[in-house]
């Protein structure tokens, strides 16, 4: 049987609720709004979230936020991006992470962070569910009780562990960090830092969840053996269209497996280990794959679905690297804002990101 689907319980909970006219009510409604329009549709998701949705763009940052999820600006940054410390802060090396100038300017702590993380993937927490008021991107796999040991989130106990490690050695020198910020800066850095990784527009400034509400639902998370349909209807639940899954999925070109066929642990997903390129999509079709890697039953059923088989071909041709990164990056960009209320106040420190590097 399937698990309980979250966009039931959204619509369900959501004609109840509009009638309050609460802000909840319209963060159900854009998740309603958003399963009609883009869960079959192609191209990525074009839904404004939180309160861009609700008030629009009031800031700068409100304003890129808003052209990248509408897809009229890239959700990548060049090479050309670079953040430069304070002037009072740049010759004093890391002394300069403990000074006034470092704590006045939002980005100068994450031009510290970045060093010790850029050789870690992590993996997203996307567990979210609207009704509880929890769960996106605010720290709950590591500050909700139980979040972590969930079977869904098996293997993430390491990269939990680093996280507490970095938010304990910088958050004297910012007292305002937040794991939320941590897990999301540590996978736009992670992806960057292979070669073929897109530098993906990085902003900082998320809350973490009060861990004494209850943690979101369990199984919002898609498993390996989920149907297509299934995939693309929990990710449409939470404003993602099928090309948008299709193009998340291809992450698995850099992850390895453990638990989920433990004979094969260690094995990689395609043939070009830790490159972040597309060539995952031709090797997860092929009627024969490639000796040494595994494949997840969702991805061969993605790459085989009538509702996702020509998105994946799309990404399987030899020349589709850019286009896969950079609709990779637009629909990722959205994932690391769910669950965050206040896009317009965010800060952009996409400059402390490693540099991009081509697939070699
Ligand atoms: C479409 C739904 C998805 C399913 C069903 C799925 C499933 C899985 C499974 C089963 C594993 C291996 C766990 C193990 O056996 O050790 C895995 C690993 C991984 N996944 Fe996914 N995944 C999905 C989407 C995503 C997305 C959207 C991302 C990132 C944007 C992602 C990134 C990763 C990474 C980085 C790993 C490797 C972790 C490691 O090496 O320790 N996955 N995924």
């Amino acid at each position: 049987m399937l698990p309980p689907s979250l966009s039931f319980a959204v619509l369900a909970l959501g004609t109840a609720v509009y009638a309050k006219a609460s802000f909840h009510a319209a963060l159900q409604d854009i998740h309603i709004y958003a399963r009609q329009q883009d869960g079959n549709a192609t191209g990525p998701s074009t839904v404004l979230l939180a309160d861009l949705a609700t008030g629009g763009a009031v800031t700068p940052s409100g304003e890129i936020i808003r052209s990248i999820l509408q897809n009229t600006a890239p959700a990548t940054v060049d090479n050309s991006i670079v953040y430069t410390r304070p002037a009072a802060v740049a010759n004093r090396g890391q002394g300069g992470l403990d000074s006034v100038a470092c704590r006045q300017d939002t980005c100068c702590v994450w031009s510290y962070i970045v060093a010790p993380m850029n050789t870690s993937v992590t993996v997203p927490d996307f567990a979210q569910d609207g009704s509880v008021g929890s769960g996106g991107a605010d720290g709950s796999l590591l500050l909700s009780a139980g979040e972590l040991q969930r079977s869904e989130n098996r293997g993430m106990g390491n990269y939990a562990d680093l996280m507490l490690s970095w938010r304990n050695a910088f958050s004297r020198y910012a007292p305002g960090l937040t794991v939320a910020d941590l897990i999301q800066v540590g996978a736009t850095v992670a992806t960057v830092t292979c070669p073929g990784g897109p530098r993906i527009r990085t902003f900082v400034g998320r809350p973490d969840v009060d861990g004494r509400i209850p943690p979101p639902a369990q199984h919002l998370l898609p498993s390996p053996d989920s149907s297509a349909a299934t995939i693309l209807e929990l990710f449409a639940a939470k404003t993602f269209s099928a090309t948008d899954v299709v193009a998340l999925a291809g992450a698995h070109t850099v992850s390895h497996q453990y638990v989920t066929e433990p004979r094969y642990a260690g094995a990689p997903q395609d043939t070009t280990d830790g490159v972040f390129d597309s060539r995952f999509y031709a090797e997860t079709e092929a009627a024969v794959p490639p000796a040494g890697i595994y494949s997840f039953q969702s991805d061969k059923q993605l790459s085989t679905d009538a509702a996702t088989q020509s998105l994946w071909s799309q990404y399987a041709q030899p020349d589709a690297q850019t286009k896969w990164a950079e609709e990779y990056a637009t629909a990722y960009f959205r994932l690391s804002l769910l669950g965050v209320q206040k896009l317009n106040g965010l800060t952009d420190c996409s400059g402390v990101l490693p540099l991009a590097k081509p697939v070699p």
